[in-house]
């Protein structure tokens, strides 16, 4: 340590890539030996962000002008009124929850980097997952990140909508490196929900929002789902009544020649292929992966049974389609008419409804593959994962 309290250690972290990280470190009085360059240049280019991962939510839980989590959280009818007003908090360095037409959103300035680590923080997200950020079209997309003509074309087609680009990081670039976790892109899109176009209106800011739950639970579509699972945690929740598409976005890596797909979402790839010719699906034709898909997700606290045909004694049954005679009578239809984005904007809601104590497990009918379909059983399958601890 040298006299003005900066070590060699703290000036060769200030300048990696992430000078935020190293400011928010100091903040929280990181030691050295958590911070040590030496120990991070021994772990992959991600690992750093773990590493201060724990320290860090302490960083932003315990700051004096800490106002993201006064709680109980503000719950609010969504208004012209009250999208200026959730603006302000979010000028303020605060956490607001707006809709979206995919899910709802857990919002914060995607230009401060306290405000982002709240984020985290409020969810419980691990620091190596990277954020979407929001905006209003491709014209304040363009500030902080790369679009070439490709990216131009597809945000034209499906711009306002359920899409998620991940794109180059703009050399000025205003957003907080910890939207990216460690990588060189930022994942962008221009939401179509009126109170979320409002809230960036009047912001005049991007803002960076993963879905409004805490991290690994199902995603919330209404703002009800927001108050119970991270109620106390926001200064204020948006009420725009429930999502329309009820599935996050499709999320699109086009940092490289070949399109990625990486999360299917509210956009199809038969739609996303109609413009852009043939797309690889991370997992399956591609190595690239996106930070959020490794893990089990979109967790209800019951164990989940794909593809079934009955429930099992105890399990309560979420049907689609025409179901033959009567059901169990713990049972839900996504669809009866068998329609796929009927059945997205239910799977959600269904699924917070039939996680209680008093059923064994959930068993779902199984949902062809097509369309939305790729998206809803992704969400299950993951849904059914083996999950940790
Ligand atoms: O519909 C949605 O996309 C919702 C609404 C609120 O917009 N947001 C959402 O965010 O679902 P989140 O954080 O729950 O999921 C974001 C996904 C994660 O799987 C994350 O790993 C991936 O996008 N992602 C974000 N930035 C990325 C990047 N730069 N590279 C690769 N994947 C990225
Ligand atoms: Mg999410």
């Amino acid at each position: 340590m040298t006299a003005g309290g900066s070590t060699s250690n703290e000036r060769e972290l200030k300048t990696r890539s992430c000078p935020q990280w190293w400011l928010l470190a100091r903040e929280a009085k990181i030691p050295d030996e958590v911070t040590s360059v030496k120990r991070l240049n021994r772990v992959p280019h991600q690992a750093p962000f773990f590493l201060f991962q724990q320290r860090l939510n302490c960083a932003a839980m315990s700051a004096p002008e800490n106002i993201h989590t006064k709680g109980p959280a503000n719950l609010r009818d969504a208004d012209d009124a009250t999208c200026v007003e959730a603006a302000a908090i979010l000028r303020a360095g605060g956490l607001v929850a707006f809709p979206t037409e995919t899910v709802y959103g857990l919002g914060a300035d995607a230009t401060n980097d306290r405000a982002v680590a709240a984020i985290f923080a409020a969810k419980g997200r691990p620091q190596f997952n990277p954020l979407i950020v929001h905006v209003l079209d491709a014209e304040s997309a363009a500030r902080d990140v790369i679009l070439d003509s490709r990216t131009r074309t597809v945000a034209a087609r499906f711009w306002p909508g359920p899409l998620s680009l991940v794109l180059p990081r703009a050399p000025d670039c205003r957003v907080s490196l910890l939207c990216s976790a460690g990588l060189n892109s930022l994942a962008v899109r221009a939401p179509n929900h009126p109170v979320a176009r409002a809230v960036l209106r009047a912001l005049d800011r991007p803002v960076a929002a993963p879905s409004a739950n805490p991290s690994g639970a199902i995603s919330p579509t209404t703002a009800a789902h927001v108050a119970r699972g991270l109620g106390s945690k926001v200064a204020m929740i948006l009420d725009g009544g429930p999502c329309p598409l009820g599935l996050e976005s499709s999320v699109l890596d086009l940092t490289s020649a070949t399109p990625t797909l990486l999360r299917p979402g509210g956009t199809t790839r038969e739609d996303l292929e109609s413009v852009l010719g043939p797309i690889a699906v991370a997992g399956a034709e591609s190595p690239i992966a996106s930070p959020g898909m490794l893990e089990s997700h979109y967790a209800p606290r019951l164990p989940l049974r794909m593809n079934a045909r009955a429930a099992k004694p105890g399990e309560a049954w979420l049907a689609f389609g025409p179901v033959p005679g009567e059901g169990p009578a713990a049972a839900e239809n996504l669809s009866p008419s068998g329609d796929l984005s009927e059945a997205a904007g239910n799977l959600f809601a269904a699924l917070h409804r039939l996680d209680r104590p008093d059923f064994t497990g959930i068993a779902v009918m199984p949902i062809p593959e097509d369309g939305l379909g790729a998206a809803i059983n992704d969400r299950l399958r993951r849904a059914a994962a083996p999950r940790e601890g």
